[in-house]
Parts: C-alpha cells; structure tokens; sequence
C-alpha cells in the first residue's frame, strides 16, 4: 500500500501545486495529518482508504479545472489502485464537498474522517489565511459592509458570486463547527471556531464594520 500512496503522492503534487496556496499540496499534507489525527480514534476505519482519499480530494474540485485536467479516477488507476479499492475511495472524496451547504450524505466511517480533517483546515488561523489567499487569487475584498450574507442557498449559487472574504466566515466558515461528524472532529474544531469569532470581532472594531 505504500507504495501505491507514494506513486500517488508524486503524481498529485504536480497537479497541487498548480492551484494557489489556500488549496496547494501543503493544504493536502495538513489534511492528511488530520485525518491521522482523528482516524486514531476510529479504530474500525480503513486508513489506507482514508490516506488516498486525503491525498485526492481535492484533484477534481470545479474552482481548480483546467483543459489538461487528469481525474483522480484516472491518477488511482495509473497508481496501480484495484478497481473495487479505487470505488471506495471516489466515494469517500464525494462525501468531502460543502457544496454550499447542499452536501452529500456521510455514507462511511472514512468519509467522515476525510470530511472533518479537511473542515479543519478551513477553520482556525490556518482556515482565516486560506480565505485570505483563496479570496486574493480570485480578487475578491477583504469585505464588503453592504455584501448580504446569504443562507440556504443552492450549489450553483454559491459557486456565482465573487463574495468578499469575510462574507465567506459567515457563508461557510461558521457553520462548520455544527457540521462536524465525528467526535475528534467537533472535539477540535471547537478551539480553531473561537478564534475566528475573537479574529472577526477585532477586524470589526479595526475597520469599523458593525454587527
Ligand atoms: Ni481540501
């Protein structure tokens, strides 16, 4: 199995590091040593699924597409991952997605860990760089006083508007705490969600935004 992860690895740093940094290959190193993190707990899991899983999530997400674009599908198989193996894990990445809000059903245990591991990363200070990075590449503001924040939206809603970053925490960012699914997950996330509220609310003071 190592070896299939390391062929793997090599494959998809290239790929990664074509995207900008609040999604680069150091962004799949911190997923994946979530992941480690909480699958410590879940013993049942199968972390050879998870490690792949963490390694590929992010391979086909629609932000990231290009014309030369090589399906994780594609990159499992060229690793020399068994068809019934390469299954499990495509359907582990599918249950990773926020998709604004409209996420898919935690169909397993290794689902779960991926999903949680990466919320993690985009929650903290490691989640308020991200947005900041992520929110620069795209030449979005900082923020927005008159930005509406929107709720209960669709995926192609969410995906349309060039919101500001700091519309983003409250679109996003926040409900993540809630959305959790494993134990580890909520247990850690709780730390990394106050100091989000504690950085936003200085932000407001600083640059005189209300609410
Ligand atoms: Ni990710």
């Amino acid at each position: 199995m190592d070896v299939i992860i390391e062929k793997c690895t090599e494959q998809v740093i290239e790929i990664y590091e074509q995207f900008d940094a609040s999604h680069d290959f150091d962004h799949i190193l911190r997923v994946m040593k979530n992941a480690e993190e909480i699958g410590m707990t879940l013993p049942e899991a199968d972390m050879s699924i998870v490690r792949l899983a963490a390694l590929l999530h992010d391979v086909d997400d629609p932000k990231y597409q290009t014309v030369s674009h090589v399906s994780a599908k594609v990159l499992l198989q060229s690793s020399g991952v068994d068809e019934e193996m390469a299954m499990r894990v495509l359907e582990t990445i599918k249950s990773v997605s926020f998709n604004g809000g409209n996420e898919e059903e935690i169909v397993s245990i290794e689902g779960a860990i991926v999903r949680d591991a990466d919320r993690l990363d985009a929650i903290g200070a490691i989640g308020i760089a991200r947005t900041f990075a992520f929110g620069g590449a795209r030449g979005r503001k900082l923020y927005d006083a008159n930005e509406v924040i929107r709720m209960n939206m669709s995926e192609s809603e969410y995906r349309s508007k060039n919101t500001s970053s700091v519309t983003h925490f409250y679109e996003k960012l926040l409900l993540l705490k809630e959305l959790m699914v494993t134990e580890e997950g909520k247990r850690l996330a709780e730390e990394r969600h106050a100091f989000m509220l504690a950085f936003l609310d200085q932000l407001k003071r600083e640059v005189g935004l209300e609410g």
